[in-house]
């Protein structure tokens, strides 16, 4: 090949009079291309077209039509883009050899190597686009001296050790990305030169020290990302100074101290999150001189005091995230006014008083979260004014009154979580009609009245809590039918009625609990077509008849508490038998007749079945000839299956303690195998 290449040069230096120097550095191209091929693994084979050819006849500018090459008019190559290619390998030191080069683009590939220090001899390279690798060692040096060097992206790679020291020499640079490695130390002050910066992204390294001032004089700045590193102390009031500044990102970091007033002077910063940090102190009132904020995230640090009212003049803010906080005071009322707040985050803070009224009425209102407060007074009934409305939580407050009506027509809501207020009145009719709405908890509030039947008739509410209320309502019929509901709490809150026996189909509902309430009649049988039933609690209640057969089929049921209810019968044998059964709770009923021994019963306290004088066998009393009677003539009824002698009875107890312990066994090494199943699937 190489030999076919002098060819090609030797014919075309005689027939178009290219000086042999010129040939020479075309040679040298064309053979650093193929070196820097060598270097690589193309397992996708993209640069398959980087070949001489064999005849040599075409030109000596052949390498220009290479994939990913472009030439300048002499035929040198100026730019080379082998970006997303898939390539893995390592990249020549012959990459120093392509002197012409411009832009080398080699981001979205595999590359997990070192690059190598050759680099520094691309004295025309502008820009260097690495990101979406796995280089490692550390960041070539050299890279300074590279005076028209304006842009370098690094981000996404595995580089070690500090950050490279002579960049701070390339003072064209206006981009540099090495977010995303494992540098460690902290920011060269030499970085004060680069005056040009307009992009500085370092986050997501182990960088120490403190945030040096300096970078307050990079006048050019747009963009500062420095979260997710080490560094300490104080944002540098500094900062107030970058004119240009749009976008501050210091999130996630180890952070102190107050927050700048001198910040309010940055006007065209449009998203700030300082989130994560432990800046204490109040926030500076200054905030709300910065007029292009779109995105505020100040969450998770310790700032106390007042939110100041100053916020609301920050008119283009979608986001506000103040939550996981120590601010105390009201939620200043003009925040209302904000025309579009989108997103109001105010959880976990000490707040008091009620939420502006006409909360929502102004603006495209999303999410409003302002649960764990101690906030009061109504629930505003603007929220949804404008149709955008998807989450409202509002939980662990002191919020009192109705349900605003107009939630029950907001079509965008998907969750409503207003538990542990002190809400009353009624539900409103058409929250199940909401076709978005999947979670409604209400629980803990003083709610009365009727459970609109439409709440059945959702199909895509999936938790439903309405525990802890005040209701005089049934269940609506169709609740256990359900499509998507999960989980349905109601405990405590002054249902009464059946169940409904008209569960056909109960395709996701895996908890069930109605304990505390006035429930009678029979638990139907049907209930085992909830297939996905994991946990059902119907204590204290006044249930009769007998304890369904069927719920042994059930295939999740792992926890079942028939406790406190009027359950007539005895215990039938088969629940011993289900697979999945592990808390069993039978007391305070009317059962009768010998314990099943098997399954569960095995290991049953006499707790879980205390209350129920019929009851022999197992931990209680030893069975008599009257017990085995009463079985008997109850099976007679029931089944009219033939009679039980004691001696069949022994038999039985016996065959089924050795099916128990067997059955014990197996699920002991069941329960092994898919732990060992589960911890090889997360380590591989
Ligand atoms: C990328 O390369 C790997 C081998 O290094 C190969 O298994 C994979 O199929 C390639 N992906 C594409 C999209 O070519
Ligand atoms: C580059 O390829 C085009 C067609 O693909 C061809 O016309 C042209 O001659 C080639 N140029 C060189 C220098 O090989
Ligand atoms: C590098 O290539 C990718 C496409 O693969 C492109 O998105 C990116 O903008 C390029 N980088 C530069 C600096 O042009
Ligand atoms: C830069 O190029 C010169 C001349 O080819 C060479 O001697 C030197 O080793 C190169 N520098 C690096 C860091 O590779
Ligand atoms: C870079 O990664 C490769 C592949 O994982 C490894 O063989 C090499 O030792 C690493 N080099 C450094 C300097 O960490
Ligand atoms: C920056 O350039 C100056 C002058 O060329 C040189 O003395 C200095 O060592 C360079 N700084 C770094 C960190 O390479
Ligand atoms: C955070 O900074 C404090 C000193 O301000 C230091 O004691 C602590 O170790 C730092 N934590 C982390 C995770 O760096
Ligand atoms: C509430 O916020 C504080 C920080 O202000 C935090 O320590 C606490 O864990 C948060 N509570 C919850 C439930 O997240
Ligand atoms: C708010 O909802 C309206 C009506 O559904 C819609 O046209 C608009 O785009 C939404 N605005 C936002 C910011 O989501
Ligand atoms: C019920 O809600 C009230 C009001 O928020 C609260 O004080 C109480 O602790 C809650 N009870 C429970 C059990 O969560
Ligand atoms: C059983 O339920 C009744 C109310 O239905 C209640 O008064 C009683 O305390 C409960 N007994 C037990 C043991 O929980
Ligand atoms: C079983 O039910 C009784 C009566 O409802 C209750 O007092 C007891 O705590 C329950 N046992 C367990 C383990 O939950």
């Amino acid at each position: 090949m190489r030999a076919s290449l002098v060819l090609t040069l030797l014919f075309l230096c005689s027939y178009n009079g290219l000086s042999s120097i010129h040939a020479g550095s075309l040679k040298d191209e064309a053979s650093a291309l193929l070196s820097i091929k060598k270097g690589l693994i193309d397992s996708s084979n993209y640069l398959k077209d980087w070949e001489l050819p064999v005849t040599g006849l075409e030109s000596e500018f052949v390498h220009c039509n290479w994939t990913g090459v472009s030439c300048n008019s002499n035929g040198e190559v100026e730019k080379l883009d082998l970006s997303n290619m898939n390539l893995t390998g390592s990249v020549s030191d012959d990459i120093g050899k392509l002197r012409n080069l411009v832009v080398l683009n080699i981001s979205r590939n595999g590359f997990a190597s070192s690059l190598p220090n050759s680099m520094s001899n691309l004295t025309l390279l502008t820009t260097l686009d690495i990101n979406h690798n796995s280089f490692n060692g550390s960041f070539p040096t050299g890279l300074g001296r590279i005076v028209g060097l304006t842009y370098i992206n690094a981000y996404s790679n595995d580089f070690t050790g500090f950050l490279p020291e002579d960049l701070g020499n390339a003072t064209s640079l206006e981009t540099l990305d090495l977010r995303g490695s494992y540098f460690e130390g902290t920011i060269p002050s030499c970085y004060k030169n680069l005056q040009k910066l307009k992009f500085l992204g370092l986050a997501g390294n182990f960088l120490t020290g403190r945030i040096p001032a300096m970078l307050g004089q990079l006048s050019s700045l747009e963009t500062i990302i420095l979260g997710y590193n080490r560094f300490v102390g104080k944002i540098p009031r500094e900062f107030g100074n970058l004119a240009n500044l749009q976008y501050l990102d210091l999130a996630v970091g180890n952070l102190s101290g107050r927050i700048p007033a001198e910040l309010g002077k940055l006007k065209k910063v449009n998203t700030m999150f300082l989130y994560k940090n432990t800046f204490r102190g109040a926030l500076p009132p200054e905030i709300g001189n910065m007029n292009s904020l779109i995105s505020l995230d100040l969450s998770q640090n310790r700032l106390s005091g007042e939110i100041p009212s100053s916020i609301s003049k920050l008119k283009n803010l979608k986001l506000l995230s103040l939550m996981c906080n120590r601010f105390t005071g009201q939620v200043p009322v003009r925040i209302s006014e904000l025309p579009q707040l989108e997103k109001l985050q105010l959880w976990n803070n000490s707040l008091t008083g009620s939420l502006p009224m006409n909360l929502g009425k102004n603006s495209p209102l999303q999410w409003l979260d302002a649960s764990t407060n101690s906030l009061s007074g109504k629930i505003p009934t603007n929220l949804c004014s404008n149709g955008n409305l998807s989450r409202l939580n509002l939980f662990n407050n002191a919020f009192s009154g109705p349900i605003p009506i107009e939630l029950s027509t907001c079509r965008s809501l998907q969750r409503v979580r207003l538990q542990n207020n002190f809400i009353s009145g009624v539900l409103p009719h058409g929250l199940g009609k909401l076709r978005k709405l999947q979670r409604l908890d209400l629980a803990n509030n003083s709610l009365s009245g009727k459970i609109p039947h439409d709440i059945g008739l959702s199909t895509s509410l999936a938790i439903i809590d309405l525990s802890r209320n005040h209701f005089q309502s049934s269940i609506p019929l169709t609740i256990l039918s359900m499509p998507n509901l999960e989980s349905f709490m109601a405990s405590n809150s002054g249902l009464k009625g059946v169940i409904p026996d008209r569960i056909q189909d109960c395709p996701s509902l895996s908890l069930l609990d109605l304990s505390n309430n006035h429930f009678s009649g029979d638990i139907p049988g049907s209930i085992a077509s909830c297939k996905k039933l994991v946990r059902l609690n119907l204590q204290n209640n006044q249930f009769t008849g007998e304890i369904p057969k069927a719920i042994s089929t059930m295939p999740t049921l792992a926890i079942l508490d028939l406790s406190n209810n009027s359950l007539t019968g005895s215990i039938p044998d088969n629940i011993g038998s289900s697979l999945a059964l592990e808390t069993l709770n039978l007391s305070y009923n009317l059962l009768e007749g010998p314990l099943p021994t098997i399954g569960v019963f095995a290991t049953m306290k006499p707790d879980d079945l205390a209350g129920n004088p019929g009851l022999c066998g197992g931990a209680l009393r030893r069975c008599s000839n009257s017990d085995a009677d009463h079985a008997s003539s109850f099976n007679k009824i029931v089944h009219t299956k033939g009679f039980i002698v004691d001696v069949w009875l022994v038999g039985i107890s016996l065959l089924s303690l050795v099916l128990g312990i067997l059955f014990f066994i197996g699920r002991w090494m069941y329960k092994k195998w898919s732990l060992m199943r589960k911890t090889s699937y997360y380590y591989s």
